[in-house]
This record gives C-alpha cells, sequence and structure tokens, in this order.
C-alpha cells in the first residue's frame, strides 16, 4: 500500500457497508482510495463504486490505481455534497451504501504545502479543492474579530475564543499573517508556547471554515438517505466530536417517526422513520489497530440502515 493514507476500520467498514456482489456503492471520500479500491473489489463485474473527493491529488492518486477491476468504477472531483450529481450523470438510480471517512487524509497533512499542519511552515490555505477561492489566509487577514471568533468557537472549540480572534485582528492591523509559521508565532508569543493539542484546534477550526466541512456532512448525510435503496448501509467515520455529533443526531431523527418536543399533545412534524441503527453504540478501531495507526484512535464508526 502507498503511504498517501493508510485506511482506517477497513474490515469494520466492508462490514457496514454490507458488500456485496453486483451491488451499487458511494465513497465519498476517496482519499487514496484505501476503501474505496477494496469496495471495488468486492462487487464484482456486475457491480459499480462511485468515488468522489474534491481534492485533485486524491483524484489522481486513485484514478492510477483503479484499472484491473472488473466492476464498473466511476471517479468524479466534486464536493460529496454534490454526488446526486454524479449519480444523475451516469444515470444511477439508487445505491446501496454510501462511506464517509471524514476529514483530511495523512497525505493532505503531510503535505506541508497545503497549509492543513501547524507543524510545516507553509502559506496559510487548508484548501482540499484549490478551485475555490478561499483559504485560510483570507479568513485571518480579512473576517471581521466576531467571525472570527465564532470559527475558533464553533468549529476549533478553543477555549476563550474572543480574546484569541482579538489577538489576530490586532496582529493583522500592523502585519498581515500569511504563513503558518506566522500564525503559530503570533499565538505562542501570545500564550508562551501554546500545547499542540490546542494549535490542532485553531487549525481544525480554520480548516473546517474554509471547507464548508459541516454543512457539506449535513447535505450528503440527507442525499445518502434520499437515495438509498431499502436495505442500503450508510457508514460515516468521524474524526472529532463536532462531526460525531451531527451524525448522531442525524441518524436519530431518521430513526424515529416523530420529533416533536415531548410537551406538544399531538404530533406536527412531517418525520418519517427512514433509517434503523444497525449499531446502537459507534464503532472503534482495536487497541492493535490503534498501536498501528495512531490516526484510528479518535475514530467513530456509525452505521444506519435504510428502511
Ligand atoms: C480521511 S480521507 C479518506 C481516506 C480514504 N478513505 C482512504 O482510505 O484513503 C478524507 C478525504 O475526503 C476528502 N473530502 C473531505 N471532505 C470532502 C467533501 N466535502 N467533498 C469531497 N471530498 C471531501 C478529502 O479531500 C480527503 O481526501
Amino acid at each position: 500500500m502507498s503511504n498517501y493514507h493508510v485506511p482506517v476500520m477497513l474490515q469494520e467498514c466492508m462490514d457496514g457497508l454490507n458488500m456485496r456482489p453486483g451491488a451499487v456503492f458511494v465513497d465519498c471520500t476517496m482519499g487514496g482510495g484505501g476503501h474505496f479500491l477494496h469496495m471495488a473489489s468486492l462487487v464484482g463485474a456486475t457491480g459499480t463504486v462511485i468515488g468522489v473527493d474534491r481534492d485533485a491529488d486524491a483524484i489522481a492518486e486513485v484514478t492510477a490505481k483503479s484499472s484491473g477491476f472488473d466492476a464498473r468504477v466511476i471517479i468524479e472531483r466534486t464536493p460529496f455534497s454534490g454526488f446526486p450529481e454524479v449519480l444523475k450523470k451516469y444515470e444511477i438510480s439508487g445505491i446501496d451504501g454510501v462511506l464517509m471517512d471524514l476529514g483530511v487524509s495523512s497525505h493532505q497533512f503531510d503535505e506541508g504545502s497545503r497549509g492543513f499542519s501547524y507543524r510545516a511552515d507553509s502559506h496559510l490555505d487548508m484548501r482540499m479543492d484549490t478551485r475555490n477561492p478561499l483559504t485560510a489566509e483570507i479568513i485571518i487577514n480579512e473576517y471581521s474579530e466576531e467571525q472570527i471568533t465564532e470559527i475558533l468557537r464553533d468549529y476549533g472549540e478553543v477555549q476563550n475564543p474572543r480574546r484569541m480572534a482579538k489577538l489576530l485582528v490586532d496582529t493583522r492591523s500592523h502585519k498581515s499573517i500569511r504563513t503558518t509559521g506566522e500564525l503559530v508565532a503570533v499565538l505562542n508569543e501570545e500564550y508562551g508556547f501554546l500545547k499542540n493539542g490546542v494549535l490542532s484546534k485553531v487549525f481544525q477550526g480554520f480548516r473546517i471554515a474554509v471547507n464548508g466541512e459541516l454543512d457539506e456532512l449535513k447535505s450528503a448525510l440527507e442525499s445518502s438517505v434520499e437515495w438509498m435503496n431499502p436495505g442500503g448501509r450508510l457508514v460515516v467515520m468521524s474524526y472529532h466530536s463536532l462531526e460525531d455529533r451531527i451524525v448522531k443526531q442525524f441518524i436519530r431523527e431518521k430513526t424515529v417517526d416523530c420529533i416533536c418536543p415531548p410537551h406538544f399533545p399531538q404530533c406536527r412534524c412531517d418525520t418519517k422513520q427512514t433509517l434503523k441503527l444497525v449499531s446502537r453504540k459507534p464503532i472503534e478501531a482495536t487497541a492493535r489497530e490503534i498501536e498501528q495507526n495512531v490516526r484510528a484512535r479518535s475514530a467513530k464508526l456509525r452505521v444506519a440502515e435504510r428502511l
């Protein structure tokens, strides 16, 4: 396997998807193809796998590895909220499972020039899709103090986000903050050396804002339910609590017939149960996997089935 990305909980994801010959599966987050190419090998000559990613590197990586499968293999560069457009383009009317392995790949993280990591000094970019104009540099240098506070609070879960946002706005009033190194230096100068955990949260916050990650997730979850055949499986792996909360909440709302507050005498919502839980608790990686791949440590896998 190349060192682009080591797939997390590969077997657990395949089991969750209920992989079988002849079925149609969508991988929303192809990355290096660790899950996707395995899916392609399991659906056989009569099956179809559709892989999407918005990162050009992922598309190039998987395209290069995708020949020689009996299955129909479709690869498209698009944000995963747009996967229904891909299905329409290829005249696919229903799918049997959707996989989302959220966040950034090891390749994106390790590629210092992309700006995802505080460990390398590079342009403050953080775009998964370099066709989009919005970068972290624009957010940090042009967004209002209030907007930066919200990003740090809501997406980074940083303590005292107001203080940090004010620091950035004060700093940029006399010198722009253009690189990851400059951002880290500004923070370290104010706070003393910040722990890596805090820097991770700051970077996570800006990354989520640059890539609109939470809105993307909400949209793709809804589309998955719309496009899945009865018995189809929704399999989502998240690496931080913000995403996992959205997935958990989404599945909870779809597994009941009514979401009215308990004090309503009568149901006033149009909710109809569309999913059933496959595993009540999130599935986590084994100690053995975590030992071999530290990325697996925070992974939470949730599985639900379309009714
Ligand atoms: C954790 S990696 C997936 C790794 C992959 N499962 C593997 O085994 O190689 C996440 C991938 O999803 C992509 N991604 C994240 N959010 C996306 C979105 N909203 N639309 C399309 N691709 C997205 C990233 O570019 C990245 O390549």
